[in-house]
């Protein structure tokens, strides 16, 4: 059978299950193997009933060098540390991965930018065409308007959510300092409360509510005395970064080492 075969790392999650689902119904990809943590009661699964397919006779392994070993591509969307781990054990493989966990500390990011010197890597903390093009139009505004609108990003996301703000708000609070021509650890403030004082000039806020079971919304707000800017984007459902996922998949297939962005996958 011909196609890029392709592996879901943490294939038992919200977003491992829709990229299982994703795989079998893209043209060009093939579905070959699904890890899940060591001590997951998924083991065996067959991943077409994982995805709400009919069985395709692939089982669901708890030994990712396994998984690594049939794919030309890994997809993960797992969890920090386990990306981390996955990332050195693609580079030994001489596999291509395409990350999409958010929430990565410093230390982990190194360990991405370590294994992309041996593998194509695809690493971005959304996987959506309308949010990486909402970025670069944050961008522009915040290169237009200039220091006497104030910035707010606010962020909504479904109750199980484990970080804040999401990675998506960073993304898009980047872009916005990066048309200041700023450094957004220099000026993003999320953490608000008791007696702030008056809002400094020049920061960038961020404010994360959770609830329910809301895929995904983004409002970049530029606010200035007598009027106010508001770009953003609202996910309905994850199907949008499962695509995103596997369209980095085939192409990360055709590029030599290197650490890239949804960016360099859309043409952006
Ligand atoms: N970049 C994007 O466009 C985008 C979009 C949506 C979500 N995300 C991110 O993707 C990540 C996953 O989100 P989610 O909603 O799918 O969360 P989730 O439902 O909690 O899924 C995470 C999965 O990773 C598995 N996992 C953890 N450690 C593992 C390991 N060592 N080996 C194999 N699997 C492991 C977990 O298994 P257990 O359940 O057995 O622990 C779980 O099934 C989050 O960081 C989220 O923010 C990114």
């Amino acid at each position: 059978m011909q196609g890029t075969k392709i592996a879901v790392l943490g294939c038992g999650g919200r977003m491992g299950r829709r990229l299982l689902a994703m795989t079998l119904e893209t043209e060009g990809a093939r579905l070959v193997a699904g890890s899940l943590r060591p001590d997951s009661p998924l083991a065996g699964q067959d991943l077409g009933i994982l995805a709400g397919h009919g069985e395709v006779g692939a089982k669901a392994t708890t030994d990712t060098a396994e998984a690594l070993a049939a794919c030309d591509v890994a997809i993960d969307f797992t969890a920090p540390d386990a990306t981390a781990a996955h990332a050195r054990l693609a580079a030994q493989a001489g596999k291509a991965l395409i990350v999409g966990t958010t929430g990565m500390g410093e230390t982990q990011l190194s360990i991405l930018r370590e294994a992309a010197q041996a593998i194509p890597l695809v690493y971005d903390r959304n996987m959506s065409f309308g949010v990486n093009l909402l970025a670069l139009l944050i961008e522009q505004a915040a290169r237009t308007l200039g220091p006497d609108y104030d910035i707010e990003v606010v962020e909504m996301h479904h109750r199980h959510k484990v970080d804040a703000p999401s990675g998506t708000a960073l993304l898009l609070g980047e872009a916005a300092a990066k048309g200041r021509g700023r450094d957004l650890d220099e000026v993003a403030n999320a953490r608000r409360s008791g007696i702030t004082g008056a809002r400094p000039a020049g920061e960038i806020g961020f404010a994360s509510l959770r609830g329910g079971d809301v895929t995904g919304e983004h409002c970049v707000i530029f606010a200035t005395d007598g009027e106010r800017l508001e770009l953003g984007h609202r996910a309905s459902n994850r199907d949008l970064f499962a695509r995103g996922a596997v369209k980095a998949a085939l192409w990360s297939a055709q590029q030599p080492a290197g650490f890239y962005s949804m960016r360099n996958v859309l043409g952006l």
